[in-house]
């Protein structure tokens, strides 16, 4: 059911008396307090159970807001700004007064976007302020797109959900660093390195994968219960196999060009062809293998071009190491 009008005001109010509201972006869903109260955004972290080092990105109406957060606004960023937003991508930029430490971490900067959802810019007129919100999961777990997935993670411990349905990008926001000398990818997201390329005019550092820059950025993040283990995409049937035949329960994320191919294994979610539906049923699909009890995955990676490069981020990360989660 989507969220009412009546609901966006009560959900606003929420945050006005220092409440936890979770929210549809057309990423993943986030978990909202008011980001100039500390009381506020230090609860994320504990319902979360996120350490307090890792920072957060500041939710915002609108381009006409970013001076109120930031100290400056470089070149690149605006640039940026105008072009991707409303939509899919963070700025790191430095912060103002205006931003408390909490938020951020203790740093000098701060994480912020504008959403692409009517029920998140709603929700952020309607308050007037700035919004932070991690992803509305527990730390380290897979991030949910739907309110459905909110409600079995979070229960209680949210003072409000607002539905908007799925989320239609499905893989977080794409974090653009812009306080160095050249901007950098953080995290591949919903924007893509082409995109943010074509902009820019320029080729851009993609960071994400090498080593943890920021807190945060955790090896084990976005984690399912079940092990998931890549090979190359012509061996996930024959390794999904020989695993069930191990006595493992498996779950395969099935390539698009063995669709039809029998398989033996649990449950078989058959990938996309298209990395924009593949992302946006990604997370959906690592809850479905988990909910049907999978303790195995077997996935291969997509090319690393486009969204791509975002989905095989998240796979490599599900299947890292999970000690330090
Ligand atoms: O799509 C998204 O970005 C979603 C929706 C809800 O907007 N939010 C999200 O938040 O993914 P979270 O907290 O799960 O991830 C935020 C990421 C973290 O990896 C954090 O390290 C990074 O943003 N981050 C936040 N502030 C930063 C800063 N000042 N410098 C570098 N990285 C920062
Ligand atoms: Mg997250």
């Amino acid at each position: 059911m989507t969220a009412t009008p009546s609901d966006i005001q009560a959900a606003a109010d929420v945050l006005r008396g220092g409440g936890l509201v979770a929210f549809p972006t057309e990423t993943v869903y986030g978990l909202g307090a008011d980001a100039e109260n500390p009381a506020a955004v230090t609860r994320t972290f504990t319902v979360k159970g996120r350490p307090p080092s890792h920072p957060l990105i500041v939710h915002i109406a609108g381009l006409e807001h970013l001076e109120e957060w930031v100290a400056d606004v470089p070149g690149t960023a605006r640039v940026l700004a105008e072009r991707f937003w409303p939509g899919p991508l963070t700025l790191v930029l430095r912060r103002s007064p205006r931003v408390p430490p909490e938020a951020t971490g203790g740093m000098d900067t701060v994480a912020v976007r504008v959403p692409d959802h009517p029920v998140a810019l709603e929700l952020l007129k309607a308050f007037g302020g700035g919004v932070t919100a991690p992803s509305a999961n527990r730390f380290g777990s897979v991030s949910p797109t739907t309110a459905e997935h909110v409600r079995s993670e979070l229960g209680d411990a949210v003072d409000f959900v607002l539905d908007g349905g799925p989320c239609h990008v499905g893989v977080e926001s794409t974090i653009v660093d812009t306080t160095g000398e050249a901007p950098s990818v953080l995290r591949p997201g919903g924007v893509t390195r082409e995109q943010l390329e074509e902009a820019l005019g320029r080729p851009l550092a993609v960071d994400s994968s090498s080593r943890i820059r920021v807190p945060g950025q955790h090896p084990s993040h976005y984690a399912p219960r079940a092990t998931v283990v890549l090979v190359e995409p012509g061996d996930v049937i024959a390794e999904a196999q020989r695993a069930q035949e191990e006595g493992h329960q498996v779950g395969v994320f099935l390539p698009p060009q063995f669709a039809d191919a029998p398989v033996k294994a649990h449950a078989v979610a058959v990938v996309p062809a298209s990395d924009a539906e593949y992302a946006r049923e990604l997370y959906g699909f690592l809850r479905e293998l988990d909910r049907r009890g999978c303790d195995l995955i077997i996935a291969s990676l997509p090319a690393e071009q486009g969204l791509g490069l975002a989905i095989v981020n998240r796979l490599r990360r599900a299947a890292g190491p999970r000690s330090g989660r």
